[in-house]
């Protein structure tokens, strides 16, 4: 694959939008082509089943059926938007994807193994080149999230739904270092940045990009 494939996660009110913002900056200074999507989302059937997933309304949804839409619309994005770009050669940008399944429903609606393996298929083994996780506390991420809108379906889940979740986040960070960049989104947006920029000057470094 020629591209790179950046993914950021973490709990809700993290500050995710303002970084991918900076990353983007980053590689369009650097005269490379970035395209920016979204999970759940980012072609027009997966934004369908986004529409599904977050509807307050849908308070029958089984935790298994959640797991699935999930996965659904990430193979549905990874065969339509993700691979062509970067068969391309283009560097994605991606606002949550697989960690987030395994944090939300693996360990947030304890769901276990299941969700690694329902979404090897999801991605046929694709796998992000670099992953930031935002690193917020829940109960301050919540009061963020509420203090800018409307919370949708997952976002209204108790506080210790997202504490699971947050515990999902810890250990796959643990599992895999070399991946999985921990940022400390109670920081500055400046030193977030540029700790950002840090490990992406490495990681282009490395590609010799
Ligand atoms: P967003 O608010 O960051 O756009 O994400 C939508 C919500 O969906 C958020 O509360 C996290 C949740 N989510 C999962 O539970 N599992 C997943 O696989 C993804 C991608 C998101």
């Amino acid at each position: 694959m020629k591209g790179l494939f950046i993914t950021l996660e973490g709990g809700d009110g993290a500050g995710k939008s303002t970084q991918i913002r900076n990353i983007e900056r980053f590689f369009e200074e650097k005269g490379l082509l970035v395209v920016h999507t979204r999970e759940p989302g980012g072609t027009h059937i997966s934004e369908k089943l986004r529409e599904i997933l977050l509807d307050n309304s849908n308070t029958e949804m089984s935790d298994v059926t959640e797991m699935m839409i999930y996965a659904a619309a990430r193979a549905q994005h990874v065969r339509e938007l993700i691979l062509p770009a970067l068969e391309r050669g283009d560097i994605v940008i991606c606002d949550r994807f697989v960690d987030s399944s395994v944090a939300y429903q693996a360990y947030g609606r304890e769901l276990g193994d299941m969700v690694s393996i329902v979404n090897s298929y999801a991605t046929g083994g694709l796998s992000p080149d670099i992953t930031f996780w935002l690193d917020i506390d829940p109960a301050a991420g919540r009061a963020r999230a509420a203090k800018a809108g409307d919370l949708d379906r997952l976002e209204q889940e108790k506080l210790d739904f997202h504490y699971r979740v947050y515990e999902g986040y810890r250990l796959i960070a643990e599992k895999e270092p070399d991946r999985v960049k921990r940022i400390d989104a109670s920081d500055t947006v400046d030193n977030i940045r540029d700790n950002i920029y840090e490990y992406l000057d490495a990681l282009c470094r490395s590609k010799g990009i």
